[in-house]
């Protein structure tokens, strides 16, 4: 017996009807913000992924060489090839540009809870907009992706950073360049990984100042009011350039709260700059939204969306620098978090209509009404083989259908069916040509039985 392969999901149809529904609220929340839908290649050159995601991404990649020699992978994300069409028609695309998607994505990681090697992302972006009014309606969108949901700041919370802050700390300590990079990876790994071992991946940047360094890492972390990091921040200023960009980075940050307090927003935002993300093209505002704990302060599991600005990723695909703010939401830490806190509907995959026919004659006409009825919207079925009467009645019934229409020999001759409401047993004889208008007026109110 062949098995599927490990990481991946069949779907059976109840899956994909709660995958529908999870996509369905992700597409409202983001055509409700304004964003249009796009689309990318499934296989992409596999430079795009290795000169463009980062370190990690790359060691996760599905990639091979295709029939006509050329190096390509399976889609990690969507960024890269998003910055691409972004890039290519930028000077005539509207501004600010706000897209989004829905794709699947393969990564080669370890299956554990909440990570596949197949997973779906809604992504939003916009693109062409510097200030932190695009960060700010980011945001808003993602967070509205949650509260599509019914998902309150009580079951999770969007947890807000800034590369900006974390380069500038570095350039403070005379670290910049490839060397920012490689730290900021360790600094974005620090929370799953022992002291110790951070001390001794830090060393060789910081020589014996590590310990003062993994220090400072831990103050700013811990930081959680805007006027402490503020103040922190100020304090490590050991030249008038780098306190000059402090103070701008101070008042962008000051902005983008005041946004998200005037959109409502501040009860699900906490200050955190634990958050760094793995990914290599982040250049300012970064956020992650987690499931709360149980205490409510800490969080629970991985990630349920994770983004922020990337300002040099168009750029450096070789078009014109392109401001970009944008972020991808898993649906398998999604579906979790929905089943766990109980937001996910009573999957409802019944047929309205089963028809039931008498005999041969009726079954000709029982196939033109499901024409009709299907014509007119209305989901209805039959059996495919004609088997009794009784047994009709009873493969109605556990079709979960609501109402059944009847084509019986009596009926037909009179030019009429019988609608059955298979909940309350009332029953209606109605022409056969308003049947459809009929059914759906009894979907909707029922028929009460005599
Ligand atoms: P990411 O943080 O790598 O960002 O992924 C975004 C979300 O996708 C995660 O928070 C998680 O919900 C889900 N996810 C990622 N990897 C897996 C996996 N192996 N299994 C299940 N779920 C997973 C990005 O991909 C960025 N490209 C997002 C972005 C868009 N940034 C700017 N625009």
């Amino acid at each position: 017996m062949l098995e599927r392969l490990p990481g991946f999901r069949d779907f059976y149809p109840e899956d994909c009807a709660r995958r529908d529904f999870i996509f369905r609220v992700w597409a409202e929340a983001a055509r409700a913000h304004g964003f249009r839908r796009y689309d990318i290649p499934t296989l992409e050159p596999l430079e795009l992924f290795t000169e463009k995601s980062g370190p990690e991404i790359v060691s996760q990649l599905f990639n091979f060489t295709d029939k006509g020699g050329r190096e390509v992978a399976l889609r990690p994300e969507l960024t890269p090839s998003l910055a691409r069409m972004v890039g290519a028609r930028v000077a005539t695309l509207r501004k600010p540009v706000k897209w989004f998607n829905i794709a699947e994505n393969f990564r080669y990681e370890k299956p554990q809870e909440g990570r596949l090697r197949s997973h779906y992302q809604l992504n939003c972006d916009i693109f062409g907009e510097p200030g932190p009014a695009a960060d700010a309606e980011l945001i808003a969108v993602c967070l509205a992706c949650l509260r599509g949901f019914g998902a309150g700041p009580e079951d999770c919370a969007l947890r807000l950073s800034d590369r900006t802050l974390w380069t500038l700390l570095l350039e403070a300590m005379g670290i910049e360049g490839a060397g920012a990079m490689e730290v900021l990876g360790i600094v974005d790994k620090f929370e799953r990984t022992p002291r110790e071992e951070t001390l001794k991946r830090l060393r060789p940047h910081f020589g014996e100042a590590c310990e003062d360094f993994l220090g400072q890492v831990e103050a700013l972390m811990a930081l959680r009011e805007f006027g402490e990091m503020a103040a922190f921040m100020r304090s490590l200023a050991p030249n008038a350039d780098i306190r000059k960009k402090i103070e701008t980075r101070i008042g962008l940050w000051r902005e983008l709260l005041d946004a998200l307090d005037a959109m409502e927003l501040s009860p699900f935002v906490r200050i955190d700059l634990g958050i760094v993300r793995g990914l290599a093209y982040y250049s300012g505002f970064v956020f992650e939204v987690f499931k709360l704990a149980p205490d409510g302060k800490g969080y629970a599991g991985r990630a349920l969306a994770g983004g922020g600005r990337y300002d040099h990723l168009v750029g450096k695909l070789g078009f014109p620098e392109t401001e970009a703010v944008g972020f991808g939401m898993g649906d398998v830490t999604m579906a979790q978090f929905l089943e766990e806190k109980k937001k996910l509907p009573p999957i409802v995959d019944a047929p309205d209509v089963f028809i039931v026919a008498a005999g041969d004659a009726e079954r000709r006409a029982a196939l033109g009404l499901a024409t009709r009825l299907r014509a007119d919207g209305i989901r209805t079925e039959y059996a495919l083989r004609a088997p009794g009467f009784g047994k009709q009645f009873r493969l109605a019934g556990q079709s979960g259908a609501r109402l059944a229409v009847v084509v019986g020999g009596d009926e037909l001759a009179a030019g009429n069916a019988r609608l059955k409401d298979l909940a309350s047993g009332g029953e209606a004889v109605v022409p056969l040509a308003t049947v459809p208008a009929a059914a759906r007026e009894a979907l909707a109110e029922g028929i009460g039985s005599a």
